[in-house]
């Protein structure tokens, strides 16, 4: 079954600020959250046991547990373990700082290999309160995350979560596999790897209004030849492009706040959201199968739906190309 027949739709809802991302959120927010998801529409949920050390996971069940589990594809990712005991070092994310930091207090253990992968599957089923889950991500063997270290975590994953995960397809346990990263790098690699191939993966973060090039020039033609389907991850840039202040997880530098600012002025010419354009820039590519844009707050559902549906004028999109601020080599909506 392809990425594109497993997904129910092109918009998906993630949970990764639902982990307390940056601040420590109501539950009843939290809830409220994911029921606006729910009532929106939205049948396809994206979790990790690492946002929040398991937190995002607890939300998210709490919800769908009075939901029909056909009713919605669920995915979660494997690369940590969530441990009884609590974390006492400082956690390290790598460039990503301290983001979870107000997330639940238990330890990860950060691993990749086939016993690893097996606790964290069984860890999430627990936490989510459901049977099974529809799609496992492989989460961050990345630059990132692991600096020069990452092709040691890519080749523990290749020989060990990737191993696992294809079984479990084949034997129907779940529907799809991947990996769930914010680089490209590990994507290409493991599509130019002479073993059982995953379903799709999740890219985030680099295939947006603002960073697309370096995908559009290896990654998406070769994911186009071997078809396989992408989930866009981070569809705003993690908050600049909708109109929030972060870009890659922390304070938007500079330079990003000019480019966005050229992006809204634009928007506003042509009468576009600025949430419009880019969710629709982000599924044009004709790999992009689903995005999943995330959000604390239950207003921001209705705004990612009408995004999705709203009119965008062909000008703008021809506007945005002869502005220089897309590539040209990015396919545009409805064919512009
Ligand atoms: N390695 C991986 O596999 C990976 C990495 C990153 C992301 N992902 C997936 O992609 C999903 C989406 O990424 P993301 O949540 O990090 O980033 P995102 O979807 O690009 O942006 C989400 C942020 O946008 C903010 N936002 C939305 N509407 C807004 C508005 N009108 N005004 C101000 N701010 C607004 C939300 O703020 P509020 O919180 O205030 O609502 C939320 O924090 C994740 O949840 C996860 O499922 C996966």
């Amino acid at each position: 079954m392809s990425l594109k027949e497993v997904l129910p739709g092109r918009l998906g809802f993630g949970t990764a600020p639902l982990g307390n991302m940056f601040r420590a959120i109501p539950d009843d927010e939290a809830r409220a959250t994911v029921e606006a998801a729910w009532d929106h529409g939205v049948r396809y949920y994206d979790t990790a046991p690492f946002y929040g050390a398991g937190l995002a996971e607890e939300r998210l069940g709490e919800v769908l547990a009075t939901r029909p589990r056909d009713g919605y594809v669920l995915s979660t990712k494997v690369g940590r373990v969530v441990l009884d005991e609590r974390e006492t070092a400082a956690a390290d994310f790598g460039e990503k700082g301290g983001i979870f930091a107000h997330g639940n207090p238990n330890k990860m253990l950060h691993a990749w290999t086939a016993d690893a992968t097996e606790r964290s599957i069984e860890g999430s089923l627990k936490r989510l309160g459901v049977d099974r889950l529809d799609v496992v991500w492989v989460h961050d063997i990345a630059q990132d995350f692991h600096g020069d270290l990452w092709v040691r975590k890519f080749e523990e994953a290749r020989t060990g979560a990737f191993r696992v995960l294809s079984r479990l397809r084949d034997e129907g346990v779940i529907k799809a596999w991947g990996l769930g990263v914010n680089k490209t790098e590990p994507i290409e690699m493991t599509l130019a790897l002479d073993e059982p191939q995953p379903d799709g993966f999740l890219l985030a973060g680099r295939y947006t209004l603002l960073d697309h090039g370096h995908a559009l020039q290896r990654l998406l033609p070769l994911a186009e030849e071997q078809h396989v389907g992408m989930v866009v991850g981070g569809p705003y840039s993690s908050g600049i492009l909708a109109g929030g202040a972060h870009f890659e997880y922390q304070q938007a530098p500079p330079g990003i706040v000019e480019r966005v600012g050229r992006l809204k002025d634009l928007a506003a010419r042509h009468g576009v959201s600025i949430k419009a354009a880019a969710l629709q820039f982000s599924l044009a590519h004709p790999v992009a199968v689903a995005a999943v844009p995330g959000a604390t707050r239950p207003g921001r559902i209705a705004e990612d739906v009408a995004a999705l549906d709203e009119r965008v004028p062909a000008a703008f999109w021809h506007d945005l190309r002869a502005a220089g601020l897309v590539s040209p080599a990015a396919p545009l909506p409805n064919g512009a």
